[in-house]
């Protein structure tokens, strides 16, 4: 299994060239499965998640083929991919695929709409929360599916295709709002979906769907409303930067001090956790096509946050700016609103010399003056991303084991970082 190793104490200066996103690039994939027709996504990441779920869409029919030079003379590593499903070939997604990537339960909207029949394991359990997927199942029934329970599985069906509605979902999901768009965009009749998640994401596959002919308004309000089509025809769309990894580089810049441009990415998506950068002492600046992370010689400000749905600080990067309180001159809170056991990454960042204590939902961090390098484990994809973080400045080497799970959604992390001055590699085996 890979590991990565890091000497800390380099600072970084230089230009990281940001990826697709790794979460909107999920949801566009899965859309393709609604049209017969090629849908071609442009600024698509090279990532584990993204080669499952190709191999997922596959079962069910699709076929793919990539295109486009792999790097970029801004030195960015963007691929053009095509989607074609002539035919659904297969409405059942299995267990050992589902369980690997819950993203990949979403195909549940596009089979029930296509096919008029989806057969679909459920996730199951997840290391950050228990993560059910009653909302996306509630709202399919209220657009008419049947759906029943057995085996581990949730078989949706539909007689005669699905009927446009209108509900109101009792918590904010991105992945029910994903499958709710998707299924009522084939459904007759009008829908209207109140509380809808507003990420950025979600706007991306709204926009997707309406170039490939659907009639959806508001994506990224909390209403959306969409008039239901007999069919969606193919479409060329472009995948949205990784706002996460956006993020992520600037606490790294936030952390190590430098002086970072952030290429092919866009503030208006995290302007949350700008604003609260900023707050720890970091200059934050729009550049053309990009961000400019610089942190002079002053220490880090602590500074409390709660994640929130968007435009709410991100718990998809809650770890990492936790590792970036680790050091900090002063005491921090971080409280996680989104999933329920999103803290794995507490105890990794103590065996660095982190002081941090947990109560419910609330991490309260104490700054400490140095960190020192060791061996740690990545539990989840951005908890490994604290690790790293935090690696960038421990004295001495620390190697961050299970790498698999950064290589899910960081694109060439190692070499982007490398890129700026950092001491990072990867050892293989
Ligand atoms: C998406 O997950 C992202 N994944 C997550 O990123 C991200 O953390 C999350 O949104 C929140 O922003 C992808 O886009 C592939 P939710 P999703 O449904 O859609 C509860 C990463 O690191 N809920 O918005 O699964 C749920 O348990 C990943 O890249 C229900 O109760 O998240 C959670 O508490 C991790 N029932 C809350 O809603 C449901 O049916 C929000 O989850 C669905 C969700």
């Amino acid at each position: 299994m890979d590991r990565i190793k890091i000497t800390g104490g380099n600072k970084l200066n230089g230009i990281i060239p940001i990826s697709g996103a790794k979460n909107a690039a999920l949801p566009l994939m899965i859309a393709s499965l609604l049209t017969n027709e090629t849908l071609t996504l442009e600024n698509m990441p090279h990532l584990a998640d993204v080669e499952l779920l190709t191999r997922i869409l596959g079962n069910h029919g699709a076929d793919y083929s990539v295109n486009g030079r792999r790097e970029h003379q801004n030195g960015s590593y963007e691929r053009t991919v095509h989607f074609t499903t002539k035919n659904i070939v297969d409405t059942t997604a299995p267990y050992e695929l589902v369980a690997k990537m819950r993203a990949s339960f979403w195909v549940i909207a596009p089979l029930l709409a296509r096919a008029g029949e989806a057969i679909v394991s459920l996730p199951g359990g997840c290391s950050i929360g228990t993560r059910p997927v009653d909302l996306m199942l509630d709202s399919l029934t209220a657009l008419g599916a049947n759906i029943e329970i057995e085996n581990g599985y949730a078989r949706a069906t539909t007689k005669g295709g699905l009927t446009g509605a209108e509900f109101t979902f009792p918590k904010v999901s991105v992945g029910a709002t994903h499958v709710a768009l998707m299924a009522a965009s084939l459904a007759k009749g009008d829908t209207i979906i109140h509380n809808a998640a507003c990420e950025p994401e979600v706007v991306n596959l709204a926009d997707c769907l309406n170039a490939m002919g659907a009639k959806i308004e508001g994506a990224g309000t909390p209403t959306i409303r969409i008039q239901g089509v007999t069919s969606l025809n193919g479409a060329r769309v472009r995948v949205i930067p990784d706002r996460i990894e956006t993020g992520t580089y600037a606490m790294a810049v936030a952390m190590t001090g430098g002086d970072v441009v952030l290429q092919n990415t866009r503030s208006d998506l995290l302007t949350s956790a700008l604003d609260v950068l900023r707050q720890t002492g970091a200059e934050i600046t729009d550049v053309e096509n990009g961000i400019r992370v610089v942190r002079n010689g002053h220490g880090i400000a602590p500074v409390d946050i709660t994640t929130d749905p968007f435009p709410g600080f991100p718990t998809d990067l809650q770890a990492q700016f936790m590792g970036l309180m680790t050091k900090a001159k002063g005491t921090s809170h971080i409280t996680e609103t989104i999933f329920e056991n999103r803290f794995m990454h507490v105890q990794e960042l103590a065996r660095l010399g982190a002081k941090i204590s947990l109560s419910g939902q609330t991490a309260t961090v104490e700054g400490v003056e140095r960190l020192k390098g060791a061996p740690v484990m990545a539990t989840d994809l951005r908890a490994s991303a604290t690790l790293v973080i935090a690696g960038l400045v421990a004295e001495g080497e620390t190697t961050v084991n299970r790498v698999y799970h950064l290589d899910r959604g960081f694109e060439r992390l190692e070499e982007k970082l490398s890129n700026c001055g950092a001491e990072i590699s990867r050892i293989s085996g």
